[in-house]
């Protein structure tokens, strides 16, 4: 991991924001100390009630997932080569990226509390259980693996954000098509930076590489809020219906699992990576022939939607 350090520094010269440049939360939200305040959040709340009960469960399932990020960064700290104390490369990125992430539950925690249609205290109840449950996707300290499970969250995170700006963009929202189109940029130049290192570890250790991609597709990409809960509710029952009404209504799919796995195939050329070990080689071919797998099990498997009625969501949706 040393010598992929010191290979980083043009890597996130090209991939990180400057600080004093970049958006903040407030740059998208009314200003309460303008006289103008009350009246732009009763527009804001008009325009609330105009988008569907299923299209805020996915906004504030998505909120959730963004504000467990104190277990995210956890995860990407414990990699192995990731300095904290000696502050390398790694960790410099790791701590911007942290940054950058923050801002994502931050804009949209401010925006549900301003909307009026969201049960804020259900809603933070479940963050907390989000965060105290922890999560462990199976990626270990292994650096190659938290990378390849990076790369596709962030794909998997940008296509969730960007679809959710589209459908706020139907209903007539502007503003929260905006907010979910900066936090959309965001995850995809993030993924263009983990899809990056990965790539500069392909040059270094294509077998290394493989085995720990073929062993997290074999895992399954899980998402990290597998064990979303709602008061009072077991363990991960909140996260299926909240995927259940995602995939339903479009934002995140299956078929958008199988697109992610193509395209980071392609990504990194894993056709034609050269130089492999039968050990490297079998991993190549199991990673390559799954995603057809995947789809077949997707479209002869589906399981109709049970009715649930989240306590995040204000009586004034139906
Ligand atoms: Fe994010
Ligand atoms: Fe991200």
């Amino acid at each position: 991991m040393k010598a992929l350090d010191a290979k980083l520094p043009p890597v996130l010269e090209k991939y990180t924001s400057n600080i004093e440049t970049n958006w903040q939360p407030t740059d998208l939200l009314p200003d309460p100390a303008s006289p103008d305040f009350h009246e732009a959040v009763r527009e804001m709340q008009g325009l609330a009630l105009e988008m569907s009960y299923d299209l805020w469960v996915t906004l504030i399932g998505d909120t959730i997932t963004e504000e467990a990020l104190p277990t995210y960064e956890a995860w990407v700290i414990n990699a192995e080569g990731v300095d904290q104390i000696g502050k390398n490369n790694w960790s410099k990125w790791l701590r911007t990226w942290t940054g950058e992430e923050n801002r994502h539950g931050d804009v949209l925690n401010k925006y549900l509390y301003l909307s009026g249609v969201v049960n804020m205290k259900e809603m933070e109840v479940t963050t907390q259980h989000l965060i105290a449950d922890g999560f462990d996707p199976g990626m270990g300290d292994d650096p190659y693996k938290n990378f390849v499970y990076t790369s596709f969250q962030e794909i998997a995170t940008n296509v969730s954000h960007r679809r959710t700006a589209t459908f706020s963009k139907q209903s007539g929202n502007i503003q929260l098509a905006k907010i979910c189109g900066m936090i959309a940029a965001d995850e995809m130049r993030h993924a263009n930076a983990y899809i990056t290192f990965i790539k500069l570890i392909l040059e270094m250790d294509p077998d290394g590489l493989m085995i720990a991609f073929n062993d997290m597709m074999r895992r399954g990409i899980t998402m990290p809020a597998h064990f979303m809960r709602e008061s009072g509710s077991p363990q991960g029952v909140a996260f299926e219906h909240f995927s259940d009404c995602a995939q339903e209504l479009g934002v995140y799919t299956t078929h958008d699992y199988v697109d992610i796995y193509d395209r980071l195939l392609k990504e990194w050329d894993i056709a034609n990576i050269s130089g492999l070990s039968a050990e490297g080689e079998k991993a190549r071919e199991q990673v390559m022939k799954r995603p057809a797998l995947i789809k077949r099990i997707a479209d002869r498997v589906k399981k109709p939607r049970e009715p649930h009625r989240f306590k995040w969501v204000s009586d004034k949706l139906s």
